[in-house]
C-alpha cells in the first residue's frame, strides 16, 4: 500500500510521470501499462533506488488485469496527442482507448481513484463514468478529470508577470471548467499572487487566453512531435501525490479537477447554480480525502469579465459531455 498505476507508461507522458512517481517516497508499488515496450521502461526504473516496487506488462497473458490488481490510483495518460497538421478525430480513438483501459478497471480495480489525463478530458472523464455504471461500479467521488497543468500554467505565468519565477511553486490560482479552450476558466482575482496594479483589461484578456491556449504553444514549439509531455507530467505527479497523501488520511487536501457534480450533492448543486446550468460534469476545487471527493467547492467571487468566460465555456462543456451522453448520463 499505495500501489499506483500508469496506463499509457511507455508514452510521452507515461514515462517521466513513471519517473516522478517512482522518486516519490510515498508509492511502494509502480505498475505500468503500454501496448508497447513497458518491460524496458520497468526494468530501467527498477534501478532507482527509492522505495517503489516497479512491474511492466503488455496486453498479452492478461496484462492490463496484472497491472491494475489491488490498485489504489490509476492514472490514464494513454491515447494519442495532438499534432499540427495531423487532422485525426482524437475524440474517436481517444474515447475507445479510454473505454476499454475503463472495462479493465472496473473490472480489476473498481475502488481506486482514476486519474484522467487522456484527451480530450471534457469528454474522456464521463466515458469512464458510462462504463463504471454499465459495470454496476460507479462512484463519483473517485473519478478525476486532471486539470491540474492549466493551474500550473497559470501559476507560472503569473509569477512571470510579476517578474519572479521563484514565487511560482507558490502561487495559486483557481481555474474552473473543463480542459480546452474556452472551457478553461482561470479565476484570476482570486489569484493568491495580485497582478501587478495598473493591469491593463487586455493584458488581462491576453493572459486569459495563454491559460486557455497554452497548449497550442507547445504544440507549435514541438512541430510536429506531439503536445506538452513533460509539464504534463510534472502536473500528474502533481496530482497524483495530493491523492496519496488523500489516501494516507491528510485533511484539508484541495486538488483542482475536472469532477461529476455529484461526488458532492450540496457542493455540486451549489457550482450549477452559480454557473446557471444543470451540468453533469465541471471543474472546480475539490477536497479529496480517503474516499475521493470530500466537498466540491464554490467557485466564489467572480469578476464580470470572469461571469463571461463561464457563461462561453458552459454551452461548449455541455456539448463536450453530451458527445459522450448520447442517450442521456443520467441513469
Ligand atoms: P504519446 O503518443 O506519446 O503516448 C501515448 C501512449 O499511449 C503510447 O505509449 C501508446 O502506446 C499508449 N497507448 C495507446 N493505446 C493504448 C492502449 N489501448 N492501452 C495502453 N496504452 C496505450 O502521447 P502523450 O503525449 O503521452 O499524450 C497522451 C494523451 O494525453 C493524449 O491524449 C494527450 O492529448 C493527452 N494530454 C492531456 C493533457 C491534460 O492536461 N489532461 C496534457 C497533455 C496531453
Ligand atoms: C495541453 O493542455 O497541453 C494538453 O491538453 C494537450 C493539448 O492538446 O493541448
Amino acid at each position: 500500500m499505495p500501489k499506483v498505476v500508469v496506463l499509457g507508461a511507455a508514452g510521452g507522458i507515461g514515462q517521466p510521470l513513471a519517473l516522478l512517481l517512482k522518486a516519490n517516497p510515498l508509492v511502494t508499488e509502480l505498475s505500468l501499462f503500454d501496448i508497447v515496450n513497458t518491460p524496458g521502461v520497468a526494468a530501467d526504473l527498477s534501478h532507482i533506488a527509492t522505495p517503489a516496487k516497479v512491474e511492466g506488462f503488455l496486453p498479452p497473458d492478461d496484462g492490463l488485469a496484472k497491472t491494475l490488481k489491488g490498485a489504489d490510483i490509476v492514472v490514464i495518460p494513454a491515447g494519442v496527442p495532438r499534432k499540427p497538421g495531423v487532422s485525426y478525430d482524437l475524440f474517436k480513438i481517444n474515447a475507445g482507448i479510454v473505454r476499454d483501459l475503463a472495462t479493465g478497471i472496473a473490472t480489476n480495480a473498481p475502488k481506486a481513484f482514476v486519474l484522467v489525463i487522456s484527451n480530450p478530458v471534457n469528454s474522456t472523464v464521463p466515458i469512464v463514468a458510462e462504463v463504471f455504471k454499465k459495470h454496476g461500479v460507479f462512484d463519483p467521488k473517485k473519478l478525476f478529470g486532471v486539470t491540474t497543468l492549466d493551474v500550473v500554467r497559470a501559476s507560472t505565468f503569473v509569477a512571470e508577470i510579476a517578474g519572479d519565477l521563484g514565487k511560482a511553486p507558490s502561487v495559486v490560482v483557481p481555474v474552473v471548467g473543463g480542459h480546452s479552450g474556452v472551457t478553461i476558466v482561470p479565476i484570476l482575482s482570486q489569484s493568491s499572487l495580485p497582478l501587478p496594479s495598473g493591469f491593463a483589461k487586455s493584458d488581462l484578456e491576453a493572459l486569459t487566453y495563454r491559460i486557455q491556449f497554452g497548449g497550442d504553444e507547445v504544440v507549435k514549439a514541438k512541430d510536429g512531435a506531439g503536445s506538452a509531455t513533460l509539464s504534463m507530467a510534472y502536473a500528474g505527479a502533481e496530482f497524483a501525490t495530493k491523492a496519496l497523501k488523500a489516501l494516507g488520511g491528510e485533511k484539508g487536501i484541495i486538488a483542482p479537477s475536472y469532477v461529476n457534480l455529484d461526488a458532492d450533492k450540496a457542493g455540486g448543486d451549489a457550482v450549477k447554480k452559480q454557473i446557471g446550468k444543470d451540468l453533469e460534469y465541471f471543474s472546480s476545487n475539490v477536497e479529496i480525502g480517503p474516499e475521493g471527493v470530500v466537498k466540491i467547492n464554490p467557485l466564489g467571487k467572480l469578476t464580470e469579465y470572469e461571469q463571461s468566460l463561464i457563461v462561453a465555456a458552459v454551452p461548449e462543456l455541455a456539448t463536450n459531455i453530451e458527445k459522450v451522453c448520447t442517450r442521456g448520463c443520467r441513469s
